[in-house]
Order: structure tokens, then C-alpha cells, then sequence
């Protein structure tokens, strides 16, 4: 079994649809939901649905040790992040090297870096005139949005989309795509 780890720090839109995804798969489970914030409305989709959830606040990731404790406890073998908004310790990007994976609400390189999450980046999107946005699917890295892509599909942006019904474009994109890309990144590229 392939036990993964949903990173999520918000709201968890994505992260509900990847615990239902794999609900009843017989080689992937949803281990466990972390998040960095202990309000996250992820935390409470994630126990409706009878997983464990742990609340790891930012300085809680310096204690190396510890941390990587809480994931062998679960036999994570597989990091994804559903709208996880710090960067990873370098310890754990070299931990799990290769076997973390993020989705990115445009297409990488473009509208990619710090500081380019949510409406910032459906803003930027309209606003440069880019007549295609979309999705893109990545294994994570120590650089923000830089990691080897495994996967991007777009979309036309309309001359009458604005940046937030230009975001529930993508989402549905993001919602369609992120489970079954890990599901065939996971079996055709992983081991457990
Ligand atoms: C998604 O747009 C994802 O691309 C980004 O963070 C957002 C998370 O949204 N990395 P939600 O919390 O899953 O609804």
C-alpha cells in the first residue's frame, strides 16, 4: 500500500477530492492530512471522513527528528500538497525526494514563484492579456514551482474572463486532474 501525506493549509477543496478519489483503492490510501494551521477547514473534511489529521505550525518544522517521526508513524511514503502554502524544509524535500507532488493554478514556468498563489495568480494571468492558463502538476523541489512537471493541461482565457471566473475554470480543472495524475504517477513511477 502506498500511504500518502495531503499537505494542506486552507480551505481543502482539492485535498477532499484526492481523500474521496482513493477512498476504496486497493493499492493508495490518504494516510493522513497535515496541515501547518490549526483552523483549516481541511482538518474537518479530513475527520468526516475517519482520517487522522496532524497540526504541524511552522516552527514545529525545524525540529527535523520530530517531524520525520510524525510521517513514518503513518508509513508515508508519498507527500501531496493540496494548497500548501510554505516552503518545505530542505531535509524533507531531500527526504522524500521525488515523491512529493504539487499543482500549480497556471502553467509552469509562467505565473509561477513566491509570492503567486490564489487570486495573485488569476490576476496576473488576466491582467498580462495570456490568452491560456491552466493547470500544472509537479514534483516539488527546494525552489517555489520549479520541480520537474508531470503534467499541464489548459484552457482558453476569454476576453471577458475576470480573475475569478477565470480561478473556477481552473478549479474544475484541478478537481478533475489531481487525483488520477498521482494515482498514475504513484503506480507507474513509485515503489512502496
Ligand atoms: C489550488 O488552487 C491549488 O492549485 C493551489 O492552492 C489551491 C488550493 O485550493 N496550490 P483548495 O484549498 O484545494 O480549495
Amino acid at each position: 500500500m502506498h500511504q500518502i501525506a495531503v499537505l494542506a493549509s486552507g480551505f481543502g477543496s482539492n485535498a477532499e477530492k484526492l481523500m474521496d478519489y482513493f477512498q476504496n483503492h486497493p493499492q493508495i490510501r490518504v494516510a493522513v492530512v497535515v496541515s501547518n494551521n490549526a483552523a483549516a477547514h481541511v482538518l474537518s473534511k479530513a475527520k468526516e471522513r475517519g482520517i487522522p489529521v496532524e497540526v504541524l505550525p511552522g516552527p514545529a518544522w525545524e525540529k527535523r527528528e520530530k517531524v520525520l517521526a510524525v510521517f513514518d508513524s503513518y508509513h508515508v511514503s508519498v507527500i501531496v500538497l493540496a494548497g500548501y502554502m510554505r516552503l518545505l524544509p530542505p531535509y524533507f524535500v531531500d527526504t522524500y525526494r521525488n515523491r512529493i507532488i504539487n499543482i500549480h493554478p497556471a502553467l509552469l514556468p509562467a505565473f509561477g514563484g513566491k509570492g503567486m498563489y490564489g487570486m495573485h495568480v488569476h490576476r496576473a494571468v488576466v491582467e498580462s492579456g495570456a490568452k491560456k492558463s491552466g493547470i500544472t502538476i509537479h514534483l516539488v523541489n527546494e525552489q517555489y514551482d520549479e520541480g520537474e512537471i508531470l503534467f499541464s493541461k489548459y484552457l482558453e482565457v476569454l476576453p471577458e474572463d475576470t480573475p475569478e471566473s477565470l480561478a473556477k475554470r481552473v478549479q474544475d480543472l484541478e478537481h478533475r486532474y489531481y487525483a488520477p495524475v498521482v494515482e498514475k504517477y504513484i503506480l507507474s513511477s513509485l515503489h512502496t
